[in-house]
């Protein structure tokens, strides 16, 4: 056992909701919140601000290893704060070309084992929900209630315009569309820690269903598991 602590993981591609739910259920169980996602984007943008190239994996490592970061949770918002070596970053790591740039620095193997303990370490009571990708699968690999969230491409092109627009950003629906089977396929098929459903993560598609639906589902798989 790697954590005492109580786990729900939340995993899956892009847009798929993650965000939103693990806020929510952090929010709602008085939890703390792991947003894995903006851990790698901060390192591919503490990558661009030290001129390390988005291919040079012992760099990106050695950056990794030495990150000066901290998530400011804010419960009034569906986001952490960012602070990255003193200044707020919050804005510029959500967008579109930071989510690619985190993508690309996430495939490499040594990256991923530097930023493991970072990771694990958010793992305090009276609980923790962490949002990525291998959460399930890797990082937390013995939580106790494991969800992968998926939506039609087409749909989570649909809200992740909504919701970039709604912050300012000048974004087309079509080019989204693209970015995001492209992203889909290099998250789920590189080959660490690639985009997939841990064996005992239960499915939910949430292309049909409102956040609402969502999150009741999940808490009643926790009351079931006596997490709550
Ligand atoms: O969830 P997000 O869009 O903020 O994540 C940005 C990228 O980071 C995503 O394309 C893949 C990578 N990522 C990862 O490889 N593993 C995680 N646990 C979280 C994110």
């Amino acid at each position: 056992m790697i954590y005492k602590t109580p786990v729900i993981t939340v995993d899956g591609p892009g847009g798929a909701g993650k965000g939103t739910l693990s806020y929510l259920l952090a929010k709602q169980l008085g939890w703390h919140l792991l947003d894995s996602g903006a851990l790698y984007r901060v390192l591919a943008y503490s990558a661009e601000l030290h001129g390390v190239a988005l291919d040079n994996e012992a760099g990106l490592e050695v950056l990794a290893a030495h990150l000066d970061v901290q998530f400011i949770p804010d419960l009034h918002i569906p986001f952490c704060h960012v602070i990255l070596e003193g200044e707020n970053v919050s804005y510029a790591v959500r967008s579109e070309k930071c989510g690619n740039n985190a993508s690309k620095v996430a495939a490499f193997p040594a990256v991923r084992t530097a930023l493991l303990g970072r990771q694990r370490a958010f793992c305090e009571m009276p609980g923790l929900v962490a949002d990525g990708r291998d959460m399930g699968s890797v990082v937390f690999y013995d939580a106790p209630l494991k969800i992968f969230l998926t939506a039609s491409a087409e749909e989570r092109a649909k809200r992740r315009y909504n919701e970039l627009k709604a912050k300012g950003f000048d974004v087309s629906l079509r080019e989204l569309l693209e970015e995001i089977r492209t992203r889909d396929e290099r998250d789920a098929n590189r080959p660490v820690s690639p985009l997939v459903p841990a064996h005992d993560a239960i499915m939910v598609d949430s292309t049909s269903m409102s956040i609402d639906q969502v999150l009741s589902l999940v808490i009643s798989e926790a009351k079931n598991r006596a997490l709550i």
